[in-house]
């Protein structure tokens, strides 16, 4: 298949891609950085830059890529994109991550319907945003914690429009957990995140 990554370089894209690569695919996968070029060419697939809050530059990338599938890895949670992490004022420094979520999802979807892109797998996020009503084990159809009222709501407003958006689409949104392990971890047990956390 053609699969367009939205986001390839970031801890999921950077593993993503490379796997899909060697199973077959021709990849493209986007990153906003033209420094990050020729190491996204490295691991195989087809570099662009792309922003994704940019309506016109996602529809020009999903239009010269023409791709079976659209897969939304976009996140904006790095130091690079969010500056230094300020976990007590949550609301605002996933303001990055929030507008990928909504306005760069949408920014997709519309270019997969004018490009004519059938399939759409999007990144959520289900960890300590678990429904806390009924039974330990949930279903994909149980709706996550909205968190109303603190400031981690704008956050799981913007995972609610994904699985909103993307499912009302006839895509798919894979819920994921927390990821741990080197690549994954390192800005939290880095400077960054323990002043954030002072
Ligand atoms: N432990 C966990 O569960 C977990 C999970 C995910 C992330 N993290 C941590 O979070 C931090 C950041 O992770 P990350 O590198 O995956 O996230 P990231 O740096 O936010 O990047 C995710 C992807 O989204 C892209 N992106 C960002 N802004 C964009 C925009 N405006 N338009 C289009 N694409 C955009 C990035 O591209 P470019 O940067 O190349 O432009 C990158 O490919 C790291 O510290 C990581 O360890 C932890």
């Amino acid at each position: 298949m053609r699969v367009f990554v939205a986001g390839g370089t970031g801890v999921l894209g950077r593993r993503l891609v490379p796997r899909l690569v060697d199973r077959g695919h021709q990849v493209t996968a986007t990153t906003t950085s033209a420094a990050k070029l020729d190491s996204v060419e490295r691991s195989g697939a087809e570099p662009i830059v792309m922003d994704g809050l940019d309506a016109v530059s996602v529809g020009e990338a999903v239009a010269a890529a023409r791709p079976d599938v659209i897969v939304h890895q976009m996140t904006g949670i790095s130091m690079a994109h969010a500056g230094k992490p300020d976990l007590k004022h949550f609301d605002r420094c996933s303001v990055p991550t929030v507008r990928l979520r909504t306005e760069g999802t949408d920014h997709l979807l519309a270019a997969a319907e004018a490009t004519g892109v059938t399939h759409f797998v999007a990144q959520g996020y289900a960890n300590w945003n678990g429904n806390r009503e009924g039974g330990w084990v949930k279903t994909a159809e149980v709706p996550l914690d909205l968190h109303e009222g603190t400031a981690a709501h704008p956050a799981m407003a913007a995972l609610r429009h994904v699985e909103d958006a993307v499912g009302g689409a006839g895509g798919a949104v894979m819920r994921y957990g927390a990821f741990y392990g080197p690549g994954a971890t390192d800005d939290q047990l880095g400077q960054g995140f323990k002043e954030g956390l002072a």
